[in-house]
């Protein structure tokens, strides 16, 4: 049973991989299941907020209680985001939004012509970064997803990104991170921190949001 901390508060949750297509049949993506965001809306959920979860491609089933809207790309998860987020007390960017897309995508499946082939990328929108700069912005928290000095990297990313709150954790190791059953955090806000150890998705997803209920009180 979860503290009812969020009662009449709307979240929005990003969670997953995004795909960046190169032609019809190929993308550019990364190892997010999409566990850790999908724990975070349905520990959400429990704790009685309405939760709208903005999904990436994964094979998770939507938790209990949440609103999904399902994205490919992250344009698409850009789209989907900036079109609801005006709505929300607070956001939560836990996908691992692809920071390069091609700059072409083929019309048609690319032949096994050539012996080298060039692949162009081009910037994706920062979609947590995009976020905390609106005007009325909710409560912004943003996920770290390092492999070296995790709080340095982390720190950066707060004040660079203006967040509220930014939740790093390290993914050089196996058993935590992407793609695995648990998770440790080291949560990071402008006047203080928290570690919190290595434990379940669900279990830290519930840690997490209290850290940051706290924090959007104050
Ligand atoms: O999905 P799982 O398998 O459970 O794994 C969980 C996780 C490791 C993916 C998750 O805990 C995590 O770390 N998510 C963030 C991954 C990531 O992209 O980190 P980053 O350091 O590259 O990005 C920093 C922040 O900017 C993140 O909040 C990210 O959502 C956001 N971002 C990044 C690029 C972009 N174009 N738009 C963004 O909003």
């Amino acid at each position: 049973c979860l503290p009812a901390l969020f009662t009449g508060k709307r979240i929005m949750i990003t969670a997953g991989p995004t795909r960046e297509a190169l032609d019809p049949v190929r993308y550019l993506s990364n190892h997010s299941s999409g566990k850790m965001g999908y724990a975070l809306a349905h520990a959400a959920a429990r704790m009685g907020a309405k939760v709208l979860l903005v999904s990436g491609p994964v094979n998770l089933p939507s938790p209990p209680g949440c609103e999904r809207i399902m994205t490919d790309s992250a344009l698409d998860m850009h789209q989907a985001v900036m079109q609801r987020v005006g709505e929300m007390d607070v956001f939560i960017g836990c996908a691992a939004v692809a920071d390069y897309r091609p700059q072409q995508q083929a019309g048609q499946k690319i032949k096994k012509s050539q012996d080298k082939l060039t692949l162009t990328l081009v910037k994706n929108p920062d979609i947590v970064a995009e976020v905390a700069s609106l005007a009325n912005k909710p409560f912004t928290v943003g996920f770290a997803a390092e492999t070296q000095d995790v709080a340095h990297y982390a720190k950066d990313k707060l004040a660079r990104k203006k967040l509220d709150m930014i939740a790093a954790n390290d993914v050089s190791k196996q058993n935590i991170g992407f793609n695995s059953e648990q998770n440790a955090l080291s949560v990071y806000w402008p006047s203080g921190e928290a570690l919190l150890p290595v434990s379940d998705k669900l279990t830290l997803a519930a840690q997490l949001l209290t850290l940051i209920e706290k924090q959007y009180k104050e």
